[in-house]
């Protein structure tokens, strides 16, 4: 595979309990949704064992913007890969960020405050 030109690399659990999650059918669904919208030149993926959420899997994880994702299916795979084509921030199933020198959990902002 050619890395030039990649600008995500999506880490896709397929550790026993992501497995046990649905992570086959999650993982199918963003390779496909990538060949489809065409961006095999711009967006790699790679199978991992356990990541260390268990209880939150299937998880996914986005570099280089250091983001995790939990408790994602075919469906949220697909919307992943339309929000990275579009630019944009996948917030529905974000877990964790990367910010300030560490991972932090993201908390979705409330708007009844
Ligand atoms: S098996 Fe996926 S986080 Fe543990």
């Amino acid at each position: 595979m050619k890395l030039e030109g990649i600008q995500s690399h999506l880490l896709i659990c397929n550790g026993k309990s992501c497995m046990r999650g649905g992570a086959d059918h999650v993982t199918n669904a963003i390779r496909t949704c990538i060949e489809v919208e065409k961006l095999t030149s711009t967006v790699h993926t790679t199978r991992t064992l356990c990541n260390g959420m268990c209880k939150e899997a299937p998880v996914v994880i986005h570099y280089p913007s250091g983001q995790w994702f939990t408790r994602m299916t075919p469906e949220t795979g697909k919307s992943l890969v339309h929000a990275l084509a579009a630019n944009e921030m996948y917030i529905p199933h974000l877990s964790h960020t990367y910010e300030n020198d560490c991972f932090r959990p993201y908390h979705k902002p409330r708007y009844n405050d």
